[in-house]
């Protein structure tokens, strides 16, 4: 099949690079020409394990290909894909969907025959008519069906995620364009992956309501973290508890400093918005989404008690700045109301990340920038592990506690067990563990 890819951000490179190494021909489009002219030398723009290998293997082979030029693309194309941002629009909190309606425009002016045009951008329910509407004023004549197609990646897994998806969901009435779609995803037949085909606003839907309902599984236990903490109980034991009942399952019960990210806080603010229009309030998503925001610099003040409150002048280590690991994405990222928070209270902060130093200076000003974990250790009162990447998961505690004013660890992730830290002479401080 051919596939035109509109927009080369993070899913529409992963899934342009996934669908070209099923074997079929894709091209992806995007506006920036020095990003365009940067992929073809092989440069990729964000950082996702497996994906530089995966985009010179396909562009070697000649299954991937880069262009600023729409009209020819999508005129060649079988299937369309509309990845391109939708970022939370300024002041309302509703989903900006001008990137969204300006390709719409653009695809429709350039179509060709019967073609499929996908939208795998997050979109609010309705979008789809809207992008159907907007075709047919452009192209009365166009011989188009628009699906939607949500993606579920997740950062620092979305080959793995892209490849052997728990479901594919494609929203359509359409026949032909379900046979498109069909042959499309054959390669994941193999993987057993089910293909859940309903109505567009469904599909549309189950988007929205799967990331509200992460968001919401994340913050009911962190929730019952900070009960954990009051009353002698652990809440990692307690996910491990609730999680072998089939019926909650146990991921995404990973107690924390709050979930951050490009999507869960800007897709739950979308939901919202269109519960409000309406008329059906969304109140549970509505606490979810104000518990995460007031966590997330609540988190500084487990450093304050670590210190005994004594944060005035001190040095405090932040490990890992991304909102998770395995990218450089600083999007909503905890670290960064907490580092804030810190520099509130009088700390002076030092940080390290593996990937996100470059982007974080554009989030947080007056952090000393540092080498590596021990660097960022030198002097500090208390280190903090923000974001649990791999390496900080067997650090040597005895090279720590010689570079440290003092020995404190305040573990936002639960890396390592309290008394770990303690049998290495540290005091500990992690999330929904009793001291
Ligand atoms: C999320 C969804 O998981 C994907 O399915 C979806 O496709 C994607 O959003 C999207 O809409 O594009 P992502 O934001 O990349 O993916 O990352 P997640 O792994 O879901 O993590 C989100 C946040 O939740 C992170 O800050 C993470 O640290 C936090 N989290 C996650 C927890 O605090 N605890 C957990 O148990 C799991």
């Amino acid at each position: 099949m051919r596939v035109a890819m509109i927009g080369t951000g993070y899913v529409g490179l992963v899934s342009g690079a996934c669908f070209a190494d099923f074997g079929h021909e894709v091209i992806c489009v995007d506006k920036d020409k020095a990003k365009i002219a940067a992929l073809e030398r092989g440069e990729i723009p964000i950082f996702e394990p497996g994906l530089d290998t995966l985009v010179a293997t396909n562009a070697r082979d000649g299954r991937l290909k880069f262009t600023t030029e729409l009209k020819p693309a999508v005129a060649a194309a079988d299937a369309v894909f509309i990845a391109v941002g939708t970022p939370s629009r300024r002041g309302d909190g509703h989903a900006d969907l001008s990137y969204v309606f300006d390709a719409a425009r653009e695809i429709a002016a350039a179509l060709e025959g019967f073609t499929v045009v996908i939208t795998k951008s997050t979109v609010p329910v309705g979008t789809g008519d809207e992008v159907e509407r907007i075709i047919a004023e452009t192209r009365p004549d166009a011989d188009c069906a628009v699906v939607s197609n949500p993606e579920f990646l997740r950062e620092g897994a979305a080959i793995q995620d892209f490849k052997h998806p728990d479901r594919i969901v494609v929203g359509t009435g359409n026949v032909r364009a379900r046979e498109v779609t069909n042959d499309l995803y054959r390669p994941l037949y193999l993987n057993r992956s089910p293909i859940l085909f309903t109505e567009r606003r469904t599909a549309e839907l189950i988007k929205y309501a799967a990331n509200a309902f992460l968001a919401t599984k994340i913050t009911f236990i962190n929730e019952i973290a900070d009960l954990a903490e009051k009353v002698g109980a652990d809440v990692q034991e307690i996910a491990r508890g609730i999680g072998l009942d089939n019926r909650i399952g146990s991921k995404f019960l990973h107690a924390g400093p709050g979930y951050g990210g490009s999507c869960f806080p800007k897709d739950t603010l979308a939901l919202l918005k269109t519960g409000q229009d309406n008329e059906a309030p969304l109140r549970i998503i509505e606490a979810v989404v104000s518990v995460n925001d007031a966590r997330k610099r609540a988190m500084a003040r487990k450093v304050s008690v670590a210190l005994n409150g004594e944060v005035r002048g001190k040095t405090v280590a932040v490990l890992g700045l991304t909102f998770k690991p395995n990218t450089d994405d600083m999007r909503e990222a905890p670290s960064i109301p907490i580092i804030t928070a810190l520099q509130d209270m009088g700390a002076k902060v030092r940080a390290y990340d593996p990937e996100g130093m470059e982007q974080a200076k554009a989030y947080v000003s007056n952090v000393a920038f540092c080498k590596d974990a021990y660097d960022c250790a030198a002097d500090a009162s208390a280190l903090v592990i923000v974001t649990e990447w791999e390496q900080f998961r067997a650090l040597d505690f005895v090279r720590l506690k010689t570079v440290m004013e003092r020995p404190v660890l305040v573990d936002l992730r639960n890396v390592y067990r309290p008394e770990e830290a303690a049998r290495h002479g540290f005091a500990y401080e992690g999330v929904g563990r009793a001291r």
